[in-house]
């Protein structure tokens, strides 16, 4: 049976699954906004993270292997061919939540994470807070460990705001200077670039589609999109055909910007280009790279963060 979770207020509705704590539907001004299936069957079979609460490292570790207090950890390869994605072959997104507290317009879900799961150190309680404001849905993880260990957890909605059809007219406003250019295998080269006279370059509203196909190796390494931003600020997506603007923000460093350019053969049943992920977090493979904001959470000290998306 499926379990789903209703939370609304005057605005906004969000059907959030205790199975990966996921976001399957978040209704705005008679819209879904995200993509999503119908029953929870589809979530289990289907590939392409949707909605899903991701961790407990979300994005690439190089090789599947890092140090931690002079200890190396392997998390392993699940991604073919490039190394480990989003926590791993059963991560957060694959496993059932409990219920800790539930009113009209919020839901707390809390799962235990043993140590050594899916290769990462530390027993951990890790809480996951959705709620809505006024025309804002908020995001909240909160989390500890009883080792230290590295912690990223995301949400990984494709947002599509004209409630169907392709995300390449939606104009997208990015406030970040630089983003993570990455090799084949989309793991970090170990800088960050400008986005300055690039087609990464959203400082000013564009469309998604503008530049998606521009003679540029970081856009054909992936098809498109599939990179980290260093944000300085907020996020704004457009939908021309309904004229909703959704703006993202967070307090953490990064936000994975996803086109979808692969959603078609990750088996998601979803065209490519269909919704886009806007996911907040550290950047690729922080744990092997001192030079970027670290992920390491010590033992017994609290992890909190908020995403919040707002519409209008
Ligand atoms: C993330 C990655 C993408 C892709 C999707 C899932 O957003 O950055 O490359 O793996 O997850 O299909």
């Amino acid at each position: 049976m499926d379990t789903c979770v209703v939370i609304k207020n005057a605005v906004l509705e969000a059907h959030v699954l205790l199975y990966g704590a996921t976001l399957k539907k978040l209704i705005y001004k008679g819209v879904n906004v995200v993509l999503g299936y119908e029953t929870e069957a589809e979530y289990r079979k289907n590939g392409g993270y949707l909605g899903a609460t991701v961790g407990r490292y979300a994005n690439r570790i190089a090789d599947g292997k890092f140090t931690l207090g002079g200890r190396e950890y392997d998390v392993g390869c699940n991604e073919t061919g490039r190394g480990h994605l989003h926590g791993g072959t059963v991560g957060i997104d694959k496993r059932i939540f409990t219920p800790i507290s539930v009113t009209p317009d919020s839901l707390t879900l809390g799962i235990r994470l043993k140590d050594g799961e899916e290769g990462y150190p530390g027993n951990m309680d890790v809480t996951v807070t959705y709620s809505l404001v006024g025309s804002s849905l908020s995001i909240e993880y909160n989390a500890v460990s009883d080792a230290d260990t590295v912690f990223n957890p995301t949400n990984h909605s494709y947002f599509n705001l004209s409630g169907g059809g392709t995300i390449l007219d939606h104009t997208l406003k990015i406030d970040a200077d630089e983003f993570v250019p990455v090799d084949s295998r989309l793991i970090p080269l170990g800088h960050t670039e400008s986005v300055y006279n690039t087609p990464f370059d959203f400082r000013t509203p564009k469309p998604i589609g503008r530049d998606i196909n521009a003679a540029h190796e970081q856009l054909e390494v992936c098809g498109g999109y599939d990179h980290t931003f260093v944000m300085n600020g907020e996020t704004s997506l457009y939908s021309p055909v309904t004229g909703i603007t959704m703006t993202c923000r967070s307090d953490m460093p990064g936000l994975q910007v996803y086109s979808g350019n692969f959603l078609h053969d990750a088996w998601s049943g979803f065209e490519n280009n269909c919704g886009i992920a806007l996911e907040t977090g550290f950047y690729p493979d922080s744990p092997n790279r001192p030079d970027f904001p670290s992920p390491v959470l010590k033992a017994n000290e609290k992890f909190s963060s908020v995403t919040t998306y707002s519409f209008i």
